[in-house]
């Protein structure tokens, strides 16, 4: 039997071990971690992430050929092959600091393995790194081996939040990057075998290693940009009386350009589009490539720019001034279908309104008051450390409140700001919301879910991002 362990319990480690598991009963998977309350929320009823689909997966499985466990030394020394997902976070100091990846978790994994293990082993790297990392690791291992040979393997994830699912049963491609050696090759076929199991060989893709570790942070930076590219139009279309839902949808029926994701939106987040950015413009700076560098630079300015653009639009449209205003937040995940708040950008809208002073209420169908805390107070980039590690938020941010109703927290409120794209938003009863609010009541959509001219239609100013402006909206100068 082959044996696999995943060292990393977290978003990527804990669901693509579970598929493995599922697609291969002949498979053992044990996925082990530092942090105990994670592995002991992935033997609990109550898995620590939400990922529609997730629960049946591992109850299937758990227990019989997938095992969550903190003993790492141990299923690491008895695996056949390792996956390794654990954090990279963007450093925060010292050289390459606001840019480069910090590999001091992948590093304290790769010394681990060469510690503990007795017989030969291949081990993936499942998290995102910069280019040339196999090679670092490869040379951890081999100053370290004691005799045990290494094979090392990229095969970057591209699972989606929200779909991580369906995303692991049916993938665009899997790819395989290794050593164009005998060995190397015979590593990326047993890797190959594995995924063999579900996934037709026509998606499995084989590279060398640079090429499979550049493609996921070049995938990763073309889908940012096409949000940063319509979300730029977004503004151009409000300048202009053009409306972006019809622009894109013009757009992306060229069939060389493709309708998905092309959702103008108050912007992009999730734990890996900016980060992932920057560790390119790092990488590009590094190799003297200062141009190249820039124009990836330029699609996480444009993000930030759509995300105070529409803190503006807010603190404008309401008379230049939020203070003690309660605008209410509906969404917070960076996602619909997710409970995962990782670079959200309501952290920057939400910081953006309490710099002005507002009074913010909240409801998101997934996310706890604990974690919107800890958000708010957390410094940049703090968040992608394993969560024992985080700094403990100091005190609570008091202007902040949370409820798990969506009509308590509008109820009141001055404006509302839909911020994730959940589908119950479309269905609120928006006539109820009006009637409990103060007026004039605002909505600023920054998800486009919901149909301006029915709101109008009941009474509400309403701001869309990308759409004709209200009228009480064209001449309130909110670009800062
Ligand atoms: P995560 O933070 O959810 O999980 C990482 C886990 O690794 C944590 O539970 C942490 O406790 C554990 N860990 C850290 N150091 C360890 C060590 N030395 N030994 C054992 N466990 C250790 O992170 P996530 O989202 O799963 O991401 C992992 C990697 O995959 C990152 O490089 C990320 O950029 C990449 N990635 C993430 C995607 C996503 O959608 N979240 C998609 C594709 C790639």
């Amino acid at each position: 039997m082959v044996k696999i362990c995943c060292i990393g319990a977290g978003y990527v480690g804990g669901p693509t071990m579970a598929v493995i598991a599922f697609k291969c009963p002949s498979i053992e998977v044990v996925v082990v971690d530092i942090s105990v309350s994670r592995i002991a929320a992935w033997n609990s009823d109550q898995l620590p992430i939400y990922e529609p689909g997730l629960d049946d997966v591992v109850k299937q499985c758990r227990g019989k050929n997938l095992f969550f466990s903190t003993n790492i030394e141990q299923h690491v020394s008895e695996a056949d092959i390792i996956f390794v997902s654990v954090n990279t976070p963007t450093k925060t100091r010292g050289l390459g600091a606001g840019k480069a990846a910090d590999l001091t978790y992948w590093e304290s994994a790769a010394r681990m393995i060469a510690d503990v293990s007795k017989s030969d082993k291949i081990v993936v790297e499942k998290s995102t790194v910069p280019v040339k990392t196999a090679e670092a690791i490869e040379k951890i291992l081999t100053h370290n081996s004691r005799g045990v040979k290494y094979q090392i393997l990229s095969n970057p994830e591209f699972l989606a939040e929200g779909t991580a699912i369906q995303d692991l049963f049916k993938p665009d491609r899997v790819l395989i990057g290794g050593r164009e050696t005998p060995e190397g090759r015979k590593a990326v076929q047993a890797l190959k075998d594995v995924y063999a199991h579900w996934v037709p060989e026509d998606r499995i893709i084989t590279t060398n290693l640079w090429s499979a570790e550049l493609s996921k942070l070049a995938a990763n930076a073309f889908l940012a940009q096409r949000i940063s590219s319509v979300n730029a139009i977004s503004a151009l279309c409000e300048a202009t009386g053009a409306n972006v839902s019809e622009v894109a949808y013009a757009v992306g029926k060229d069939s060389r350009v493709g309708p998905r994701f092309l959702n103008a939106s108050v912007g992009f987040g999730g734990s890996c589009f900016q980060k992932d950015i920057l560790n390119l413009v790092y990488i590009c700076e590094c190799n003297g490539l200062p141009e190249v560098a820039n124009y990836w630079r330029q699609v996480i300015k444009i993000n930030d720019y759509q995300k105070n653009r529409f803190v503006n639009r807010v603190v404008a449209s309401m008379f230049n001034t939020v203070s003690g205003k309660k605008i209410a937040v509906l969404g917070f995940a960076f996602k619909k279908d997710t409970g995962d708040t990782r670079e959200t950008p309501a952290i920057d809208v939400c910081k953006g309104l309490l710099g002005d002073n507002a009074k913010i209420s909240i409801y998101d169908p997934q996310v706890t008051e604990e974690q919107i805390q800890r958000d708010l107070a957390m410094n940049k980039f703090d968040w992608d450390h394993p969560a024992h590690l985080q700094p403990m938020s100091p005190t609570a941010v008091k202007q902040v409140s949370m409820t798990w109703d969506a009509y308590e927290a509008t109820k009141g409120a001055h404006g509302v700001c839909i911020l994730t794209e959940w589908d119950e938003f479309k269905e609120l009863d928006y006539q109820r919301i009006y009637d409990n609010m103060q007026k004039p009541a605002f909505i600023f959509d920054g998800r486009n879910v919901v149909d301006p001219e029915k709101l109008r239609a009941i009474g509400f100013i309403v701001y869309s991002i990308g759409k004709p402006l209200d009228s009480w909206l064209k001449d309130m100068p909110a670009v800062a």
